[in-house]
């Protein structure tokens, strides 16, 4: 592997406790892993601009994440554009969706937040990275009928295959992440076993849902290798064929060059 890039396109990298994050950037870029960080609230979109500049091979996206759809403000979409404008290493809107499984009180508030954000995407051409949680089919909905022109993620896809397929129909990119590892994730296996690989993507959405076998520790984006070689697994093929398949899907969609 040793030329092969990884393109982790979900990190919170920038959120490690137990880990130190110098040192968990490092063990990623040795490992020739580029990493693309998003922010969630209104607010830390400024703290993922400052993050990023200060680390090789490490992107970001600027979103608001639909559980923090209330601190998004007038101004928060003036905010990103400067951002956008200033930092070049700011690649996609994200993570932005919607998420009915922890608090569906403000469901109306999150369509709208993230409609506005599709939108605001679509003007600067940038592509969607999306978090989906219990809400597929509205996801899909607002995406056919308001996304123009900007290739949509869907992050730690955790839909079945029939409806990973109807995705694609659609040209919506899936990425998968730790998960993929878990004995019991059969719904998982079976989309990463099935879609076309000209579709996939590798994530690690860390700290949260390392791979076996840190299962329950804290992730890292080193450990999208994890991912990766499980995928592989599944395929019958090589870990180098999968970072090298997704890491041409990612440059299409990023339109950057990893090296
Ligand atoms: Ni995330």
């Amino acid at each position: 592997m040793e030329n092969t890039y990884i393109i982790n396109t979900h990190s919170h990298v920038n959120m490690l406790k137990d880990t130190d994050i110098d040192t968990a950037i490092s063990n990623a870029q040795k490992a020739n892993i580029i990493t693309i960080v998003p922010s969630s609230t209104a607010d830390d979109i400024f703290e993922v601009d400052k993050f990023i500049q200060k680390y090789d091979d490490v992107y970001g996206y600027v979103g608001v994440f639909p559980e923090e759809a209330k601190t998004f403000t007038d101004k928060t979409l003036n905010n990103m554009e400067n951002i956008i404008k200033n930092n070049k290493k700011i690649i996609g809107i994200g993570e932005i969706g919607l998420d009915y499984y922890w608090d569906k009180s403000f469901k109306e508030l999150q369509k709208e937040v993230f409609i506005k954000q599709i939108k605001f995407a679509n003007e600067m051409n940038l592509p969607l990275n999306i978090h989906s949680r219990e809400a597929h089919l509205d996801t899909l909905e607002i995406l056919k009928k308001y996304n123009k022109n900007s290739i949509a993620i869907l992050h730690c896809f955790s839909g079945s295959l029939e409806f990973a397929k109807e995705c694609i129909k659609e040209g919506i990119y899936i990425a998968l992440g730790g998960v993929v590892t878990f004995k019991n994730a059969i719904k998982a296996k079976e989309v990463a076993s099935n879609i076309p690989l000209e579709y996939l993507l590798l994530e690690t959405d860390d700290p949260y849902l390392a791979p076996v076998p840190y299962r329950g520790k804290e992730n890292q984006p080193l450990y999208v290798t994890y991912v990766a070689s499980e995928i592989a697994k599944l395929r019958n093929t090589t870990t180098e064929e999968i970072a090298k398949i997704t890491t041409i899907n990612a440059e299409r969609i990023f339109n950057f060059n990893a090296k």
